[in-house]
Order: C-alpha cells, then sequence, then structure tokens
C-alpha cells in the first residue's frame, strides 16, 4: 500500500509502532520495522547514554527506517535530541511539548518530524513550526489521548491540515486501518495492540490481562500522572488514583515521579495489584500475542477482506 507516510518514512506497510516509554524497545522497535512498518523506539525516559545505546542496538538489528520518540516533558529531552541528529535517525516523534526547536534540527540532516498532537490547535501549530507529520491521538488511546475519539478527531483534522496523518488510539486489526484511511489518515499507530506481542518485554501476566480484560476495563483520569490519561482498571490503577486523589492538582506532577514506579511495577514485575498499566480501548479486541511480523501481516490481510466485503456490498442491488 502506498499514502504519503509510506512515502515519507520509506516503509512498506502504512503501521507504525508508537514511541511507548519502558515498552518501544530496541528488539520491538527493530521487529516493527523489519517488518515492514515504523518502529518507534521510545527514548523520552533514557539518559542520554541510553539513549545513544538503545539507538545503536536498533541499527544493529535492522537497516530499514526507524524513528524514536521523545516526550519533551521529561528533564533529559534536549540532550537526547541532540544524539538523535548526531545519530541521524530518519524519523523522530516528539510528544507531550511544543517542540518547535526541534524540526531545524532534524531537518539538516535530511530526517523526518512527527508531532504527536490530541486536537486542533495543537494540529495547527506543529504543522507551522515544520513538522512533516501528525500522529493524531484520540480519545480511546492508551495514555494521553485527548477528549474527542478518533472517529471525529481525525476527520476533523484531516480537512484542515496539509501534512499528513496517522491515526491512532484506538486501532489493532485490518478493520481499523482500513476505518482510518477511510476517515483521512494515511497509517495508524497500535500502542496497545504491539504492547500485547511477542518482542513487547510487557510481563507475561500483564499480557494476560490484556487478553482476558474487555473494552470497558480502562479508567480515564487526571489523577494518575497529572495529564488526562487512560489506564487499565485495575486494583493497583485504583489504589493509585486515590492517592492522586488527595494531592493538590498543582502538585500532581511531582506525583508522576510515583507514576514511573507504578509503571514499571505492571511492565516488568506482572503486579497489578500495585503496579498501573497504561491500555487503551482496543484492549478489548486483543486476544492473542503474536509476532510483531504476524500483527502486521494479519492486519493487512484483515484490509484486503474487509475491502472485498464492502465491494461486495457496493455491487449488491
Ligand atoms: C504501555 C504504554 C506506554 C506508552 N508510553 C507513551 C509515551 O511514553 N509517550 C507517548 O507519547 N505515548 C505513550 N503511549 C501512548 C501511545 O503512544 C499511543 O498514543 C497509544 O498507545 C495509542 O492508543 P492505542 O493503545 O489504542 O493504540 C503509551 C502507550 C502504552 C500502551
Amino acid at each position: 500500500m502506498k499514502t504519503r507516510i509510506t512515502e515519507l518514512f520509506g516503509i512498506e506497510h502504512p503501521i507504525l509502532l508508537p514511541g511507548m516509554s519502558w515498552v518501544a524497545e530496541p528488539e520491538i522497535a527493530a521487529a516493527v520495522s523489519e517488518a515492514g512498518g515504523l518502529g518507534i523506539l521510545a527514548c523520552g525516559h533514557l539518559l542520554p547514554e541510553q539513549t545513544r545505546e538503545a539507538i545503536e542496538k536498533v541499527r544493529s538489528l535492522t537497516d530499514k527506517p526507524f524513528g524514536v520518540g521523545l516526550t519533551l516533558l521529561y528533564p533529559t529531552a534536549r540532550q537526547n535530541a541532540q544524539i538523535v541528529a548526531e545519530l541521524e535517525v530518519p524519523v523522530v516523534n516528539f510528544s507531550l511539548g511544543k517542540g518547535e526547536w526541534l524540526a531545524p534540527m532534524i531537518h539538516q540532516y535530511g530526517g523526518k518530524v512527527i508531532a504527536t498532537v490530541i486536537n486542533e490547535k495543537h494540529a495547527f501549530a506543529a504543522q507551522r513550526n515544520g513538522a512533516d507529520a501528525l500522529l493524531v491521538t484520540g480519545h480511546e488511546a492508551a495514555a494521553h489521548g485527548g477528549d474527542v475519539t478518533s472517529l471525529v478527531l481525525i476527520p476533523a483534522l484531516a480537512n484542515k491540515v496539509d501534512i499528513p496523518i496517522v491515526a491512532t488510539g484506538g486501532f489493532g486489526n485490518g478493520q481499523g486501518l482500513l476505518a482510518a484511511l477511510s476517515l483521512g489518515a494515511e497509517a495508524v499507530a497500535m500502542g496497545s495492540r504491539f504492547a500485547a506481542s511477542k518482542e513487547s518485554p510487557v510481563h507475561e501476566r500483564t499480557k494476560q490481562a490484556i487478553m482476558d480484560k474487555s473494552a470497558p476495563d480502562t479508567i480515564y483520569t487526571d489523577r494518575f500522572d497529572g495529564i488526562n490519561c487512560r489506564v487499565m482498571k485495575t486494583p493497583g490503577a485504583e489504589k493509585s488514583i486515590a492517592i492522586g486523589e488527595s494531592v493538590p492538582k498543582n502538585q500532581l506532577a511531582g506525583h508522576a515521579m510515583n507514576a514511573f514506579k507504578s509503571l514499571s511495577l505492571a511492565i516488568h514485575d506482572g503486579d497489578l495489584d500495585e503496579g498501573v498499566q497504561l491500555i487503551g480501548q482496543v484492549q478489548g479486541l486483543i486476544d492473542d500475542v503474536p509476532s510483531c511480523a504476524d500483527i502486521i501481516k494479519r492486519v493487512m490481510n484483515e484490509v484486503e477482506q474487509t475491502l472485498s466485503r464492502i465491494n461486495g456490498l457496493m455491487e449488491a442491488d
């Protein structure tokens, strides 16, 4: 399939692994890129030297295009960006910050910039500041989705911006990819779906919980890390939010340090009694743990099957 996104990033399939902290590690990022998608290595939470090592590790595993994700809220974001530029990483995705300084730095060596946005104001600002594409995040998403669902947010923005859109939030299969394309996006990023893949470092117990939980089993709250955020509905999440509720709003950002600990417990220890797992509503559509290559193959097959089903409907009298 050819879209402005596949052309921009030089990839075969319009499918991205988003830069999920502690999940989008070198092995899984390389697996998605090797399979013809774009793996985005999460570097936001890493120290500069760890960022260098992680990028070099991806390069040792694949010679296909890949990206890095920089969460600008983290204190090392600018230092990490310097390393990304020095190593000439092909694609840079930034989130949770303005990033107006980033595009000139990345364009200098021919890299591409994709800005994560949740509304029109952020989308216009990112386009003005030189982003080459947008990662538009709907309400269904794991972590920091906006107020508006993907179904409405994607076409609302696609009609107004000139740069191509990658849709994220609620996409986990071929029907979803086809829907995103219909809405005006030119690729999807699948966070929760790849978090439950063979190459994902998420603990087996937490992967099992993703398969067991249904679509409504999530909580969307600003009382976890201070920003509206979607997490899996578990005892650990309910405890963490109860503590957050007693933290004054202006101190919630400090509370985010506790949030890191909770995230690590869920991802690395499979502890959902104390830990918190970021997850999207699409968990309700996930019931297996295939390899990244199998996920991508399956999604592209589902696109073809769904298209022929719809063509059949069009042809019927
Ligand atoms: C475990 C996990 C960790 C995440 N960490 C980050 C992060 O560090 N930075 C970021 O911009 N988005 C992060 N996200 C959100 C994803 O980038 C993406 O927006 C989201 O997964 C899309 O929704 P979906 O899960 O329905 O595909 C994370 C998502 C998950 C599931």
